[in-house]
């Protein structure tokens, strides 16, 4: 697997991911909402830059010009509910991509044991297409991983990209375990510990509580 961390360049990114991560910020959610959405972008801009490229003639009311665009049929795809502001951000940008939807959650067995649940399933035939599978927070990659097995009922993609915000290192190495090895994966920023109900430190918290309020 090919893994692009995007913080290690300095960039307005970075003000994002601080955003995102400090808790007095994150009492605005719809400050949290928009920085993630806007990380979104730029991980669509960075993967952008990786995708196949066509020529194109563009007429404009003075002439003709020849402009190169991407040609990949986009399929972009969340889980439900923490990753929907970051595919706001990824779609505003691949804004003819198709969507797939996917309900994933962790049920708890005890304290620190958990399965992933995965329930709702809403995806495009895969054949031949670019997948972006986008989860914002890359923790032990269970949800990630369970996912793609579901999707795999729906297509053989041409390539895999993976698209997430916050990572941890042993995340990664599940995914390079789980996924083809010419799958890319572009992450905001890595961290390197997770604390035993598995969320990533220092992490940000839980980002779909972030985002959308406490859930029962
Ligand atoms: N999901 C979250 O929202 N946060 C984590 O740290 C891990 C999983």
């Amino acid at each position: 697997m090919i893994v692009k961390t995007l913080d290690a360049k300095n960039s307005i990114l970075n003000k994002f991911i601080a955003e995102i991560r400090d808790v007095t910020i994150q009492k605005d959610s719809m400050r949290f909402r928009k920085n993630i959405e806007r990380i979104g972008e730029i991980l669509a801009y960075e993967i952008s830059q990786s995708l196949v490229y066509e020529n194109k003639v563009v007429t404009t009311p003075l002439g003709t010009k020849i402009v190169s665009i991407p040609k990949s049929d986009i399929v972009l795809c969340s889980i439900l509910r923490a990753g929907l502001p970051l595919h706001n951000g990824l779609l505003n940008y691949f804004d003819d991509a198709e969507n797939a939807f996917i309900s994933a959650y962790r049920n708890h067995i005890n304290e620190t044991e958990f399965e992933i649940k995965v329930e709702y399933f809403a995806s495009p035939n895969l054949d031949g297409k670019t997948l972006i599978l986008a989860d914002p927070m890359l923790a032990t990659g269970q949800s990630i991983v369970s996912v793609y097995e579901g999707l795999k009922k729906h297509g053989t993609p041409k390539e895999i990209i993976l698209a997430c915000v916050i990572g941890s290192n042993e995340g990664i190495k599940l995914l390079e375990k789980q996924f083809p090895s010419s799958t890319k994966l572009w992450i905001a920023t890595v961290d390197n510990k997770l604390n035993d109900k598995g969320y990533i430190v220092p992490g940000l918290g839980d980002a779909g509580d972030l985002a959308f309020g406490e859930k029962l």
